[in-house]
């Protein structure tokens, strides 16, 4: 049979990275995140989250077709042959999130994208996309408390990221059977063991 492919979603510092983690151990699944989880995404994640635009100039159409392309060799790598291998795989980002900032947050029209996407994706679809939704405040707070420094999606600002998080809940309300939100100012333990069970009962 199969192994299924699960997308966990939501705004940056929404604790994705953290859950997705989580998710694999418990459920003894593959793990994946996008962009950058081949050679070529680290190439693709370098220049478009980590460059100066005083380096290298990157519109929004480029930005989309990157990320579009870091997709469609994380497919190829990682998350079809763990399908095709019966396995299932946690994603850490997948297309949810290119109609949540490509779409709704830089303005492309979005039956053009869900195109360009289909082509990376082809019949490769998430059984389920779980959103972790919070506050665009809130999460800034908690990525200021990493100490990382910031990359370029996230220099975009509040107003950028309050129309990423509005797409998101948009997505989820118009297909709710694929989508699992989640109110995600709790502790972290206990955001796992809500995923760990919708999950469960998914597989
Ligand atoms: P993302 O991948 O969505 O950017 P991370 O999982 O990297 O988010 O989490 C960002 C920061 O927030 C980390 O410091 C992490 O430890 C912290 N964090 C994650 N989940 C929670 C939570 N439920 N409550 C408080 N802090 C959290
Ligand atoms: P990520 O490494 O998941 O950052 P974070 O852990 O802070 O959420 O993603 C990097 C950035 O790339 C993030 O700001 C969202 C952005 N992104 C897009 O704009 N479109 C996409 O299709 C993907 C996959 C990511």
């Amino acid at each position: 049979m199969a192994g299924k492919l699960i997308a966990l979603e939501g705004i940056d510092g929404s604790g994705k990275s953290t859950q997705a983690r989580l998710l694999a151990e418990s459920i003894g699944a593959d793990l994946t995140f996008e962009p950058g989880a081949t050679g070529l995404g680290r190439v693709i994640r370098q220049s478009l989250l980590h460059s100066s635009s005083k380096e290298i100039s990157i519109s929004i159409e480029a930005e989309a077709l990157l990320m579009i392309a870091d997709r469609a060799q994380d497919i190829a790598e990682n998350i079809a042959p763990a399908i095709y291998a019966g396995k299932n795989i946690v994603t850490d980002r997948f297309s949810g999130s290119t109609i949540a900032y490509q779409g709704y947050g830089r303005g492309i029209d979005i039956d053009t994208l869900q195109d360009a996407i289909r082509l990376a994706t082809g019949s490769i679809e998430p059984a389920l996309n779980v959103l972790l939704d919070i506050p665009v405040d809130q999460a800034m707070r908690r990525i200021a408390g990493t100490g990382n420094q910031t990359d370029r999606m996230e220099r975009l600002g509040i107003d950028f990221l309050d129309r990423v998080r509005q797409g998101y809940l948009s997505m989820a309300s118009a297909d709710p059977d694929n989508w699992y939100v989640l109110d995600c100012d709790r502790p972290i333990e206990e955001i796992a063991e809500m995923i760990l069970s919708r999950v469960r009962d998914l597989l």
